[in-house]
């Protein structure tokens, strides 16, 4: 892994993933790329960026040709709820830009980490302690692509030894960039609404209870595991991994732990809090940790404590 490729680079785990696989292996080694014009600053002054859209399997082909690359983390995708009110967009890009990575993978010899979720769990997954392997059928697009990522990742280890790995993430809270239309993306929002001052207005009720992880566990547990031994990786693609399960009441109650006057309110979004129903309280992420020696190191006291810290009080929403 020293020639690497991250797609999807400005978006919410990329920006930091590709800053800590720069900090390891040197700003030039690591290609950051996406679709945006210009990127943002902090990509774009501590490595290369290109402009690259995952469904142009002939651009695609050039970068990695060109760039030699070897490893790719493909994190470009719609999440949950924007690809729930895209359906089409959501398959042609989750889908077609996994089909294209991996084919380029398989023709240029590089390893491939691919990001699932909990949302390849579905209403007939047990919701509590979910295990590792278990009855998966999401009944979203987002969760029908991620799922179906966790499949071909694995044909394609099995049938061309393309070395693919990848994990479930929760919902990912951080303060560098936002998520773009995901369920889970509540508990990032709520902190800048608690940071300005204001009432946050929650879009899921306050028993939902998802599991979640705070960034640097995040970027640590994809780091970690393209480098682990490939020996004792059994399941190669779709482990579970957690660092903490709340609701956003209690979520809301540790907020107001530091700032006693924070408040918040409920006005419930029928698509995401159906699509949150739907998903696991808490997944068991004991073949993880067995498999590759997974640990979260930040629970929801930690991460609550070093959000409120990091943002900014009264930062204002881009735009605004
Ligand atoms: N955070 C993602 C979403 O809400 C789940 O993987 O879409």
């Amino acid at each position: 892994m020293n020639r690497i490729l991250i797609t999807g680079a400005t978006g919410q785990l990329g920006s930091e993933l590709t800053m800590a696989l720069r900090k390891i292996h040197g700003g030039q080694q690591v290609l950051a790329s996406g679709r945006s014009h210009p990127p943002p600053p902090a990509l774009a002054e501590s490595g290369p960026f290109v402009y690259l859209d995952v469904t142009d399997h002939r651009a695609l082909t050039e970068v990695v040709s060109h760039h030699r690359i070897n490893t790719i983390f493909h994190l470009a995708a719609l999440l949950s709820a924007v690809a729930e009110a895209h359906p089409q967009l959501a398959w042609q890009v989750n889908m077609g830009g996994l089909t294209n990575v991996l084919e380029v993978a398989r023709c240029h010899g590089c390893a491939v980490f691919f990001p699932s979720s909990i949302g390849a769990f579905g209403p007939t997954t047990p919701q509590d302690h979910t295990p590792q392997d278990t009855l998966q059928q999401p009944t979203t697009i987002y969760g029908i692509t991620k799922l179906s990522g966790e499949l071909l990742c694995n044909y394609y280890f099995h049938r061309f030894g393309v070395d693919c790995r990848g994990v479930r993430y929760p919902g990912l809270i951080s303060y560098v960039a936002r998520p773009g239309g995901g369920t889970t993306d509540y508990a990032v929002e709520i902190f800048h609404a608690a940071r300005r001052g204001e009432t946050y207005s929650c879009f899921l009720g306050p028993d939902s209870r998802l599991d979640m992880m705070y960034m640097p566990d995040a970027v640590r547990a994809a780091i970690s595991l393209m480098e682990a031994e490939s020996g004792p990786l059994v399941h190669r693609n779709g482990y579970n991994i957690t660092a903490m399960n709340f609701s956003p009441g209690e979520l809301a109650a540790a907020i107001r732990r530091h700032i006693p006057t924070f408040k918040i309110d409920y006005s419930i979004d029928p698509l995401r809090q159906a699509i949150a129903n739907s998903w696991p309280h808490c997944v068991d992420d004991s073949v993880a940790r067995r498999e590759w020696g997974w640990q979260p190191h930040f629970s929801l006291e930690e991460m609550v404590t070093d959000m409120l810290a990091k943002l900014p009080r009264d930062r204002k929403k881009k735009g605004e």
